[in-house]
């Protein structure tokens, strides 16, 4: 519960630093409440891409830290705790690219998940979210994607654009891989008319059951404008409070499965580490080397050209 000194304090903090707090909604719902700006990646890429204050304290994880300052390179950039990292960020290696390449020369495009590090986006031609993917890679001009790293990610775009050979890359996010299909089909049976709204990170077998496929934000958006009573969400449960705020009032209800998901990364982020970081200015995200940050950015502008 957040109190009214706690609240005026962040206030304070954050006109002292010129600060704009930007959370995903996988944090806590009490850090989600003290933020400015609740989104999921490619929102806050955008917001962070063109917010004109000095400081920007991410809420979320090390690549959406790191993508913000990789965009806004002037600004101050402060992660209540730079321990957060996405695992899956990590998950694919330069050989991989390298061998995709020396395959397929100039017919091929690395379409790099956001969720990765700068050295990884600076491998790709592009960056892509789970909000634009499909999108950006039917864009592509080229035959050939190699997507990296997420395997789930990779192979619910190329369900969805056939005319494309896309190659698949063996990462994942562990929390999004372990949704059990047993327990979303004990959901179903319960209620049997909830649409299953889901994240393509998800394993093959839970995304078989889903009936729409999205980002958080794309999910959030379904949810509000559906017109069933309840839904099964097939995501990090850190967005229910966000549903349940857009839908208050209508008598809708979300249905997560029985093992909870929760991202421990994401965990994190607590309000304690937040006010930490607005008060002493830790956790500053730097720069990564010229070349990296280069290639880096030049991905993730790409995305937002091609991206919506
Ligand atoms: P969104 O881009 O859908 O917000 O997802 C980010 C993420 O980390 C999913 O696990
Ligand atoms: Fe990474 Fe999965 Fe956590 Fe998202 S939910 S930040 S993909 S570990």
């Amino acid at each position: 519960m957040l109190t009214d000194e706690l609240r005026a304090e962040v206030a304070r903090l954050k006109a002292d630093r010129d600060a704009v707090i930007l959370a995903h909604y996988y944090v806590p719902p009490e850090v989600q409440e003290l933020a400015d700006h609740v989104g999921d990646s490619f929102a806050l890429a955008k917001l962070a891409a063109t917010l004109p204050c000095r400081t920007l304290v991410f809420a979320g994880v090390s690549f959406m830290a790191e993508s913000a300052k990789l965009l806004s390179p002037e600004k101050t950039v402060l992660m209540p705790d730079p321990a957060a990292d996405c695992p899956m960020a990590h998950m694919v290696r330069r050989e991989t690219v390298d061998a995709a390449r020396r395959r397929y020369g100039d017919d091929l495009a690395v379409a790099c998940y956001v969720n990765s590090t700068a050295e990884v986006k600076s491998w790709s031609d592009v960056c892509v979210t789970s909000s634009n993917a499909v999108r950006i890679v039917r864009a592509l001009p080229q035959a050939n994607v190699l997507f990296v790293p997420d395997r789930h990610l990779g192979s619910y775009v190329a369900s969805q654009v056939s005319e494309k050979n896309v190659i698949l890359n063996d990462g994942y996010c562990p929390i999004h891989r372990d949704i059990s299909a047993d327990e979303v089909r004990a959901l179903k049976a319960e209620f049997p008319d909830a649409p299953v709204l889901a994240h393509p990170e998800c394993g093959p077998e839970a995304m078989a059951l889903a009936d729409f496929a999205g980002s958080t934000s794309q999910i959030i958006e379904a949810a509000v404008a559906g017109s069933a009573r309840d839904y099964i969400v097939l995501t990090v449960d850190g967005v229910r409070g966000e549903l349940e705020r857009q839908t208050a009032g209508t008598g809708k209800r979300f249905h997560f499965p029985a093992t909870r998901p929760a991202c421990p990364d994401m965990d994190r982020i607590t309000v304690e580490r937040l006010v930490d970081c607005l008060r002493n200015g830790s956790g500053e995200v730097g720069l990564p080397p010229a070349e990296v940050a280069e290639g880096a950015r030049a991905a993730l502008t790409r995305m937002l050209e091609l991206g919506r």
